[in-house]
C-alpha cells in the first residue's frame, strides 16, 4: 500500500502552479526550511510562480536554505550549462534568498565533493521538501537505472539516453558531459516530503513503470512508492497511460 498522492492537472501551467503552492506552503509553515531543488524543464514554471509571489511580497525566502540534486562533472558554476548557473538564472537571482544559503554540488571538486555534500545535508538536519523531475528512463536526480539503489552523493556515468535528452541545451551531443555528481537515492528518500513534477506524453511510460509497477532499481523513481509523504504533480498527458 503506497502513501503516494497524485495531483492531476490539465497542463504544464496548472502543474507548475500546483507544485509552487506546495513549496510556498512549506516555506510559509517553516520559513527556514531546507528545500531540495531540481533543474531541467519540469520545475521552471513552478519557479516562475514562486518568483512572482516573492515579488508581490507574499513569499519570503530570506531564511530558506537549499540543496540541489545534481551537477555535471567538469562544469564550473559560471558555465552557462551548469546547474549552478541554471538555478541562479531561473530562481535564486530573482528572489530574496541569501545566495550563501544555496547549495549545488560542485562539478569540479573531485570525489571529496560527495562526502562534503552529504555532510552538508546532514548538518542542515535533512531536507524538508525535495522537488524532483522524472527522467524518461525513470531516473531521479542523476540516479540512472542500475542493479542496486544508490546511497549518498556519488559520481555517475550518464546514460546515452540521458545525454541525448539533455543535448537540447548544448550546441552538440559531444558537449554534453559524460559524468555528473548526484545526491543518492537514500538522500532523496530521507527528505521528509517529496514532490515530483512531470508533464507531457514523453513522461507517461516512466510514470506507469515507476508508480504502477514493481519497485526496482531499474526504475529508480519506483522507490518513491515506499516514501511516506510523496506527492506526484502531473498533467493529463503525463498520466495518459495510467
Ligand atoms: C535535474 C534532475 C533530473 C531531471 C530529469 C527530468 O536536476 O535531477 O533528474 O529532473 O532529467 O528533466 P526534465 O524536467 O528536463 O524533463
Amino acid at each position: 500500500m503506497t502513501a503516494m498522492r497524485i495531483i492531476r492537472t490539465k497542463d504544464y501551467d496548472a502543474m507548475s502552479a500546483a507544485a509552487a503552492r506546495l513549496i510556498a506552503a512549506q516555506i510559509t509553515l517553516k520559513p527556514n526550511c531546507v528545500l531540495g531543488l531540481a533543474t531541467g524543464s519540469s520545475p521552471v514554471g513552478a519557479y516562475q510562480n514562486l518568483i512572482a509571489w516573492n515579488k508581490a511580497g507574499e513569499l519570503d525566502f530570506s531564511q530558506v536554505r537549499s540543496v540541489n540534486l545534481d551537477e555535471y562533472a567538469g562544469l564550473t558554476p559560471d558555465h552557462d550549462q551548469s546547474y549552478a548557473y541554471f538555478m541562479r538564472h531561473n530562481l535564486f537571482d530573482h528572489v530574496n534568498i541569501d545566495q550563501k544559503n544555496t547549495n549545488v554540488p560542485s562539478g569540479v571538486n573531485g570525489d571529496e565533493e560527495c562526502e562534503r555534500y552529504d555532510k552538508l545535508i546532514a548538518d542542515f538536519g535533512g531536507i524538508d521538501l525535495q522537488l524532483l523531475g522524472l527522467g524518461v528512463n525513470g531516473h531521479i536526480g542523476f540516479n540512472e537505472p542500475d542493479d542496486h539503489f544508490s546511497l549518498g552523493t556519488h559520481k555517475v556515468t550518464l546514460t546515452e539516453s540521458t545525454r541525448e535528452a539533455n543535448k537540447r541545451f548544448f550546441t552538440s551531443i559531444d558537449e554534453v558531459p559524460t559524468h555528473a555528481y548526484t545526491m543518492g537515492v537514500r538522500d532523496i528518500l530521507q527528505a521528509r516530503r517529496v514532490v515530483m513534477v512531470a508533464s507531457g506524453a514523453n513522461k507517461a511510460q516512466a510514470i506507469k513503470d515507476a508508480f504502477f509497477g514493481p519497485v526496482t532499481p531499474q526504475v529508480p523513481a519506483s522507490i518513491l512508492q515506499y516514501h511516506p509523504d510523496f506527492i506526484l504533480v502531473a498533467d493529463e498527458e503525463a498520466l495518459s497511460l495510467i
